[in-house]
């Protein structure tokens, strides 16, 4: 197992460039089988869970081939119904593929998520939301199975606001007869990246960012190419590396209006942000500021950076509080920190941060794949050396962040145990 060796550096300086977006790409090459042959994605970076979606996808009957920075899915062939339990357990966004074989062949037997280390995270608003569609679902031996021979539009109102849902009952709805209408839709800039995709081949979806979104059924979708979005989390990792670094750093190749929450808050916390069209370049400062935060769908602040924030936070001049509305079990990186000598305590889904001169190096564990990019961030500005195991979780997600970090001027060596 691979594990990496950190050695404590402040000191980054430089260009980093930001890959495609992990969670706008693993919808889309599902949407893919909706559009019966070869579409192609452009900016596609090389990460385990994209290749987690292409097995999947082969095993569903689709063929995936790989150019420099891009991938192709021919969807012509699709037709097997399963997402069995061995490629869905390994990566939950494996329901993705719900939607569109329902749409596409009538039929989808998928496995039923389980939990992983950031909670629960049920389904039931996807299940739902296929049958308000007309879907027949049934639950049986740990295996979704959804039945229609025919979808039909209706009136879809989201209990919860859910990137998931919002996206699988999109997919579904496109292909359904007569129109749909989905209130308290997500406004992640994920679903947008999905609704261009669908409309490029052929679907009427209005309502882009915002939270009602209405689709009129077509008879068939076509295969299109579309250059995939920046990630903003990645982005927002270096602009939080930046920092907690002592010299200044630019992110290039990212989208600053995708991440309008953490700029204010890093500039809360003292950080000078100039801000351009694709690329934002942060002057940390001398003194940490705490700052108080609360994750909320987007335009909120997006769980999936509050455990990077909360180490900025570890370093800061006072006390902050940091609440997750999201996953509210999603604090796993604390102990972690803790182990480095960071002082934070934790009430439900509330922590409290009291700033530390310097964290310390330690053996840490990575348990998610956002708090394993938490502490590699630790890791870097703790003293001395840092040891984080478990680094698969990173693959799933970052395009090789210690050699992006080395560059800047890190010191991370990636281990075979
Ligand atoms: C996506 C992202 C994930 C991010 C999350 C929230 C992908 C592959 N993953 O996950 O990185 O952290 O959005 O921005 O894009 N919920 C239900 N029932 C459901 C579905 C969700 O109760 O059927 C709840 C969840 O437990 C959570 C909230 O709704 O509390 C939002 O989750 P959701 O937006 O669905 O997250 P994902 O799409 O799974």
């Amino acid at each position: 197992m691979e594990q990496f060796v950190i050695e404590g550096n402040r000191n980054l300086s430089g260009t980093v460039n930001i890959s495609g977006a992990k969670n706008a790409i693993l919808p889309v090459m599902a949407a893919c089988l909706l559009a019966p042959g070869k579409s192609v994605l452009r900016n596609v970076p090389i990460l385990n869970d994209l290749k987690a979606m292409a097995h999947l996808l082969r095993v569903i009957g689709a063929r995936i081939d790989y150019g420099k920075g891009s991938m192709s899915i021919d969807s012509k062939d699709v037709c097997y119904s399963e997402a069995p339990y061995e490629l869905v357990s390994k990566m939950r966004a494996s329901i993705y593929v719900l939607g569109p074989l329902l749409a596409r062949l009538g039929e989808a037997r998928v496995s039923f998520p389980g939990g992983c280390a950031i909670g629960t995270r049920p389904v039931d608003l996807h299940l739902k939301a296929m049958e308000a569609l007309g879907a027949e679902i049934t639950i049986e031996h740990g295996y979704i199975n959804a039945k229609a021979k025919q979808l039909v539009g209706a009136d879809i109102y989201f209990e919860k606001s859910s990137v998931g849902a919002t996206i699988n009952a999109m997919m579904a709805a496109v292909l359904a007869k007569g129109q749909t209408r989905m209130f308290n839709a997500a406004m992640e800039p994920e679903v947008d990246s999905t609704i261009d995709l669908l409309n490029k081949m052929g679907a009427k979806i209005s309502g882009k960012a915002s939270t009602t979104l209405t689709i009129d059924g077509v008879e068939e979708l076509f295969p299109v190419e579309m250059t995939m979005i920046p990630d903003r989390i990645e982005a927002g990792t270096f602009l939080i590396a930046g920092a907690l670094s002592t010299s200044p750093i630019t992110v290039a190749n990212c989208e600053p209006g995708h991440l309008g929450l953490l700029i204010d808050k890093l500039r809360e916390a003292g950080c000078i942000l100039d801000v351009g069209e694709s690329s934002i370049t942060i002057t940390p400062p001398t003194k940490i500021k705490p700052v108080n935060l609360i994750t909320l769908p987007y335009p909120g602040f997006p769980t999936d950076l509050q455990a990077q924030f909360s180490v900025l936070m570890t370093l800061a001049e006072g006390i902050s509080y940091i609440e997750d509305t999201i996953f509210p079990d999603r604090f796993m990186h604390v102990a972690e920190l803790n182990r480095l000598q960071a002082n934070i305590r934790m009430d439900r889904n509330v922590s409290t941060i009291k700033g530390v001169e310097e964290l310390s190096g330690a053996e840490v564990m990575a348990t998610d794949l956002r708090a394993s990019a938490a502490l590699v961030l630790a890791g870097m500005v703790a003293k001395g050396t840092t040891t984080v195991s478990r680094i698969y979780h990173i693959d799933r997600g970052y395009d090789h962040i210690e050699n992006k970090l080395n560059a800047l001027g890190a010191n991370i060596t990636r281990m075979d145990l």
